[in-house]
């Protein structure tokens, strides 16, 4: 079962509900982007992953006027990145989630309510975008219902609505949306790392009480190559994969792991150029088991011809995003720019360190 560490995320979460009942509750979220460790991780290795805090969401839930008996009546619709309107989902993974909200939160009324998300997370890319609009609802959820949820409880009711869109689910997604620094996580534990990062409600690693804050600093260039990709899917061709020749499984296990492990300590002593290195590692790795595609290996040279001390694919694959290290704010806009040429349909960068507040 997962849970968080001390260090994490309850009071965060708890205070997110607010005592009294009002008419209408928010919730807030973003999206992540994964450093290390992608589908490795639903395998118990460990993973890397960064907040993205330029991806926001934010869920509105609103009480509608019922009168009596009945069954639940509650519609959500989804404002995605350039679209000026919301558009009604039918959403069986948001359906599931109100469900269990229910029985975790101790609802017994009728519930009625109107859900609308605003997702700044484009689909189907490796962002996190189901788990931020899963993570903003039960939040906002919580807020209308005047429910304390704890971390754990959040966590669970997100998870649930993620092994509904995605079958297995690892959990980092459900962490990552609403960490506000890099993420080590490995079997459902998580632990915030001591990495500066800036965003709407992010302490910085001095004021988060870190004695000593990693001098870690770089930006993560994240790269959208236009073709999305279907995390499910591509979980689910491992699955057969790694059952069909367990021993496959065990190596890109082991050797994804390894490469984590290091990542972590590359990151704990500011070792910019190695951890470059590794990332581009892993992209390999993915890259041999067959989740990368062409478009995402041409993006994945390009940064690194652009000066990137190194890239990869990030997230399920199969199309979606890859990311690449920078080691200064001129390096990471040159980067972006020759992603762009490259084919790249959107950039964001995300810096670190040193570079937090760096405004692109
Ligand atoms: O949501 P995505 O596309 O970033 O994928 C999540 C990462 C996987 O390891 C592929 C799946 C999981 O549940 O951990």
């Amino acid at each position: 079962m997962a849970t968080t560490d001390s260090l994490t995320f309850a009071d965060r979460d708890g205070s997110a509900a607010g005592a009294a009942r009002g008419h209408t509750g928010t919730g807030r979220a973003h999206g992540k982007a994964i450093l290390f460790g992608e589908h490795a991780v639903v395998y118990g290795a460990p993973a890397l992953a960064i907040p993205v805090p330029r991806l926001p969401v934010t869920a509105t839930a609103t009480r509608l006027p019922s009168a009596g008996e009945g069954a639940d009546q509650i519609s959500f619709a989804i404002a995605g990145p350039g679209t000026g309107s919301a558009t009604p989902v039918e959403a069986d993974d948001l359906r599931h989630l109100v469900a269990e909200f229910k029985v975790r939160a101790g609802v017994t009324e009728r519930v009625c309510v109107d859900v609308l998300i605003d997702c700044a997370i484009p689909r189907g890319c490796g962002l996190g975008s189901s788990a931020a609009c899963a993570r903003a609802a039960v939040l906002a959820l919580g807020d209308l219902f005047g429910r304390r949820l704890d971390a754990r409880t959040v966590f669970d009711l997100v998870q649930v609505s993620e092994t509904a869109a995605h079958g297995r689910a690892s959990g980092i997604d459900a962490i990552a949306t609403g960490a506000t620094a890099p993420l080590y996580f490995r079997a459902g534990l998580a632990r915030e790392l001591p990495v500066a990062m800036a965003g709407e409600g992010f302490p910085d690693a001095a004021r988060a009480g870190a004695a000593h804050p990693w001098e870690f600093d770089g930006l993560f260039v994240i790269a959208d190559s236009g073709a999305s990709g279907s995390t499910k899917e591509a979980v689910e061709m491992l699955r057969g994969a790694f059952e069909r020749d367990p021993r496959t499984k065990e190596t890109f296990v082991r050797e994804v792991a390894g490469l984590t492990h290091a990542a972590l300590r590359d990151l704990g002593e500011g070792r910019v150029d190695d951890l470059g290195a590794r990332l581009t590692e892993n992209h390999r790795l993915l890259r041999d088991i067959g989740i990368s595609t062409e478009r995402i290996d041409t993006l994945v040279e390009t940064a690194i011809a652009a000066g990137g001390r190194g890239a990869k694919i990030s997230g399920g694959g199969l199309g979606g995003c890859m990311v690449a290290l920078a080691d200064d704010p001129r390096r990471a806009e040159t980067i972006a720019g020759r992603l762009h040429e490259a084919g790249a349909v959107r950039t964001w960068v995300v810096p670190v360190g040193r570079f937090a507040s760096y405004a692109h």
